[in-house]
């Protein structure tokens, strides 16, 4: 069976969860690729509520197994932390995850020195999650990080984390801040490595085998592509791979096996934190549409940005990614709106441009060019087929769908698993 992989269409925080969350039902193994716990996904079953930030968001199927791959920057304690708390909930996959052991490590020391960097760079700040992505990722490149596997040898484990923590320790005490206690940080790192020793191995192995043995195979995105180190609104991004690309090398599968890149977009737009959003309502509609639509981060709690649906943005997201299928989410927030807008286009410096501009200069100064259809001031929460849509919200989907140059394959009417339908 061929793979699918689940990216972000937008700036994150489209529904990739819950999108996950009903596609799982069917899968024999999600693995998530790239980013770390400043993800937040959201998946509702029957009511109770689910905030992923590590753990792929296929738990709820008891025949899937959950992966961690190796292009995840996994902080082990909050990791045992995310366990515990699924644990919690009832509901126990100890014995169907998997850490690989290429998969590199977060400690505190990386979100002290994320929370540092931030404030270094004043009002030029990112807005970052303070998860200390960047910083573990610095590490991934500068090649002194420590991986999953590294747990397995623990001299190996204990003298690398003492190096690392030294050199961090070194960089807080010039800067003025706090260093940390050394023995603390190692034995909570030995401890949390001590639990994990199970879960990790050669991941690559097992998600190959699993495709060739022609299993259900789901590859799940975090953030967005617009938040993607390469192609995003840099430097106003986050430091991993977030497309169809990431998903190969993060999860150690070859391109020629993914013949489905779905594409999950909200109905309009979010962002959360810094940088250029150039549909954005910052307005008091927009401040509405957040509280209509719930928009609050799910790892930070932040006010998410909220704007119209950017057929530009999301246009490019499609060509770059590949996409075979749109997932949308959120349609039933727009459901009391007389009028909805998608932005077409950009004028930017006294030209209008269909294709996305590269730098935050032209983004920050580009002003949407917007098209206005009718809204469907009617409830869509219960349609479970495109039929059962208005036939205003029928029309914003194809519109959506003939800008974005991909057919739309699932929409999301309501935070639930069941308010969703196939198309
Ligand atoms: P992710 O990071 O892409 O997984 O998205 P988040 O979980 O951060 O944010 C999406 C939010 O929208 C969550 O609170 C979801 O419960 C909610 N959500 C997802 N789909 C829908 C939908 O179709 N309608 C509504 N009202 N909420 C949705
Ligand atoms: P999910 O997977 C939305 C944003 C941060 C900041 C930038 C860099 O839930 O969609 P980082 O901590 O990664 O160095 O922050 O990226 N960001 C997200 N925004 N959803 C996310 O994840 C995000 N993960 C990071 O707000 O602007
Ligand atoms: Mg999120």
């Amino acid at each position: 069976m061929p793979v699918t992989v689940l990216i972000g269409a937008q700036w994150g925080d489209e529904g990739k969860g819950k999108i996950i969350d009903v596609l799982s039902e069917n899968a024999d193994l999600v693995a998530r690729f790239q980013g770390g716990n400043n993800a937040g996904h959201t998946v509702i079953v029957e009511g109770k509520k689910y905030v992923l930030h590590l753990i792929p968001s296929g738990v709820h199927s008891e025949k899937t197994t959950c992966m961690i791959g190796n292009g995840v920057v996994v902080n082990p304690v909050q990791l045992l932390e995310e366990l515990d708390g699924l644990l919690d909930q009832g509901i126990d996959i100890t014995r169907r995850f998997q850490i690989s052991n290429r998969a590199q490590l977060v400690f505190s020391y990386h979100c002290e020195f994320d929370a540092l960097s931030e404030k270094k760079r004043g009002d030029k700040l990112i807005g970052t999650t303070k998860k200390g992505i960047g910083p573990a990722y610095s590490d991934k490149v500068n090649r002194c990080g420590l991986r999953a596997g590294d747990i397995l040898r623990p001299e190996k484990f204990e003298s690398k984390f003492r190096e690392n923590i030294a050199r961090y320790n070194k960089l807080f005490a010039e800067a003025g801040v706090e260093v940390l206690d050394v023995e603390e940080e190692w034995q909570k790192a030995k401890a949390a490595g001590e639990r994990l020793k199970p879960f990790i191995s050669d991941t690559v192995v097992t998600i190959n085998k699993a495709i060739q043995e022609d299993k259900d195979v789901l590859l799940e995105g975090a953030q967005g592509v617009w938040l993607d180190i390469d192609y995003g609104t840099f430097p106003y991004v986050t430091s991993s791979n977030t497309g169809t690309g990431g998903a190969c090398t993060g999860a150690g599968v070859a391109p020629i096996h993914i013949k489905k890149v779905i594409g999950v977009t909200k109905a309009y737009t979010t962002r959360v934190g810094e940088g250029p959003f150039p549909t954005e309502l910052d307005c008091e509609f927009g401040e509405q549409l957040r509280q209509m639509g719930g928009e609050f981060g799910a790892t930070t709690g932040r006010p998410r940005r909220c704007g119209w649906f950017d057929a530009v943005a999301t246009n490019y997201a499609m060509m770059l990614n590949g996409v075979t299928d749109i997932a949308i989410t959120k349609m039933d927030v727009l459901d009391t709106l007389t009028e909805i807008k998608i932005c077409t286009g950009y004028e930017v410096n006294g030209e209008v441009t269909s294709i996305m501009p590269v730098e935050a200069e032209d983004l920050y100064v580009a002003k949407p060019v917007f098209e206005t259809m009718p809204g469907w001031q009617s409830p869509t929460t219960e349609a479970r087929s495109m039929e059962e849509l208005p036939e205003a919200a029928r029309k914003y989907l194809a519109r959506v769908a003939e800008l974005c140059g991909a057919k739309i394959s699932i929409v999301s009417v309501g935070p639930g698993r069941e308010a969703t339908f196939q198309v």
